[in-house]
């Protein structure tokens, strides 16, 4: 017999880093995850049980009999059009609810400011702060319908001041300002708002920077550490929000490239 409808979550930038981790934390916590990304090329445990919905077009076509949990969706976020014609299928989806949405993908350039350039400025404000305001738009009846979640992967920065990371962390003190309203408006409909706010965590963020995480596991978070400040916003007790999470690591150190 057929399940009614299926708790599902949907996980921009799924395909590495923070949000693969929380990917498979959710799906672990057992949800169906939709997660989108544009290069699945550095999966760990999900290929086996992933499947693209095509560009925009197709549709997953999970049903009952054996769904999938993890629906992977090939898509630049910044195609806005083909963002939204996903989101209405994935909603169409005739036996899921939409219970959590995070707005995890991000983009990032470092360096003086002066040495950026419209590019590379306008990426970071459509991935990190635009898309996020956008997905959530889209979503916000469907999340209020079902007492869902929305968590918003900001940074540390959005509480700093950024030398080197001036846009960027601008972007993220705009997301966690978002997140702050969002909160107020959205919670007496039972919709959850949690800004999670990690200091330096082992990804590929900083390939496009002259340092990176520092190797010791005291100075850096993992990917999974954030995965975890997602499970516990989302098992809080009903009745009870989690509306920010900082997460630094023991110490306070960066590797020079
Ligand atoms: N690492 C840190 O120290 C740190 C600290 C605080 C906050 N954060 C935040 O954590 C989030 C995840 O970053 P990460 O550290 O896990 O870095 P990452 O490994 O580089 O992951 C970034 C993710 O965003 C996706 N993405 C970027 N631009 C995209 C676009 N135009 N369309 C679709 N997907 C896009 C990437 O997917 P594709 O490459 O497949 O497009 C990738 O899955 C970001 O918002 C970042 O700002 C990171």
């Amino acid at each position: 017999m057929c399940e009614a409808s299926r708790k599902a979550a949907i996980v921009t930038g799924a395909s590495s880093g923070i949000g693969e981790a929380i990917a498979e934390r959710l799906l672990q916590m057992g949800y169906e995850v939709y997660g989108i990304g544009r290069h699945f090329d550095n999966e760990r445990n999900m290929p086996e049980r992933s499947h693209e919905i095509e560009k925009g077009t197709g549709s997953s076509g999970t049903g009952c009999g054996e769904p999938e949990a993890f629906h992977r969706i090939v898509c630049d976020l910044r195609e806005t059009g083909k963002l939204l014609q996903i989101v209405r299928e994935i909603l169409k989806e005739p036996d899921i609810s939409l219970k959590v949405l995070v707005n995890n993908a991000g983009t990032a350039y470092y360096g003086l400011h002066e040495e950026l350039n419209p590019e590379k400025i306008g990426e970071m404000v459509r991935v990190n702060l635009e898309i996020p305001m956008i997905l959530t738009q889209q979503l916000l009846r469907t999340l209020k319908k079902n007492k869902g979640d929305i968590i918003n992967i900001s940074s540390v920065t959005a509480i700093s001041s950024n030398p080197h990371g001036v846009a960027y962390g601008a972007t993220k003190a705009g997301l966690l300002s978002f997140s702050r309203s969002l909160f107020d408006e959205a919670r007496k409909y039972g919709v959850g708002v949690t800004a999670i706010m990690p200091d330096m965590t082992e990804t590929n963020l900083y390939r496009n920077a002259d340092f990176e995480a520092d190797p010791a596991m005291d100075a850096h978070l993992t990917p999974e550490d954030v995965a975890d400040a997602v499970e516990y916003a989302l098992t809080a007790r009903e009745g009870t929000c989690v509306p920010e999470i900082i997460l630094r690591p023991q110490l306070h150190r960066i590797r020079k490239k």
